[in-house]
């Protein structure tokens, strides 16, 4: 086996997507960023107003968003660069309610799971080892501190020059780490034959050369 599937989850700002894209760049392989998918989901909610308890709306909704990457992973809503716009408070505030939501799930686990049809993906979000790819060759579950999981996206958003308040960031981290926990329709938790990796002391360096280690061990060849 030379390409393999990685699944990687955890809380919000646990930096799955610094070594997401470590692992993408290190093995070549494609790197998708699940939640940036329900982000722009979100995005599209709130300009249409969707109301999340109208069925019939949100299906509709459904069927006009095309999501896709463009060559610099930026993300592409309906042929609209909406990088810079799924990361601000708003898109943050609203997306757990969201991405609750199991017709919200359903459309865009499918495409998740079309985009790993190849394998030589590495994939993150909440439920991409125990739902999207539930037979991911490496399945990885982050957990870092959350004070310095709060430290890490104000700084974040401080360099994107996004305005936000640490204490914001704080209750905006915990209360979609309680939704996503919680929600009915598959919440985040650590699949049991995951492996935990706790970066709260790890640099990305150090991070990023364990997550190598295992992927090889798991039949991953870099290309
Ligand atoms: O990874 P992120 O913080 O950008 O994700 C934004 C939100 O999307 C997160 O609060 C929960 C939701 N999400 C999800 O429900 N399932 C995923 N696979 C990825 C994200």
């Amino acid at each position: 086996m030379d390409k393999i599937i990685i699944a990687i989850d955890g809380h919000s700002s646990c930096g799955k997507s610094t070594l997401a894209k470590g692992l993408a760049s290190s093995l070549n392989y494609t790197y998708i960023d699940s939640g940036a998918m329900y982000r722009a989901v979100t995005l599209f909610f709130l300009r249409q107003e969707v109301k999340l308890e109208d069925e019939e709306q949100i299906r509709q909704a459904l069927q006009h968003i095309n999501i896709r990457f463009n060559a610099e992973n930026r993300t592409i809503l309906n042929g609209e660069d909406v990088e810079n716009e799924i990361r601000k408070m708003e898109v943050s505030n609203f997306v757990s309610q969201v991405s609750a939501v199991p017709a919200v799930r359903r459309a865009m686990v499918r495409q998740q799971q079309a985009m790993g049809k190849d394998k030589g993906i590495v994939m993150d979000g909440r439920d991409i080892g125990t739902v999207v790819f539930p037979d991911a060759e490496l399945k990885i579950f982050l957990t870092a501190d959350p004070e310095k999981r709060a430290q890490r996206r104000f700084e974040e958003l401080l360099g994107k020059g996004i305005k936000a308040s640490i204490e914001e960031v704080r209750q905006n981290l915990s209360l979609r780490d309680h939704i996503d926990s919680t929600r009915e329709d598959s919440p985040l938790r650590q699949a049991a034959d995951a492996t935990v990796i706790d970066n709260t002391h790890l640099n990305r360096e150090e991070q990023l050369e364990y997550a190598l280690e295992l992927a090889h061990s798991a039949g991953a060849v870099s290309l």
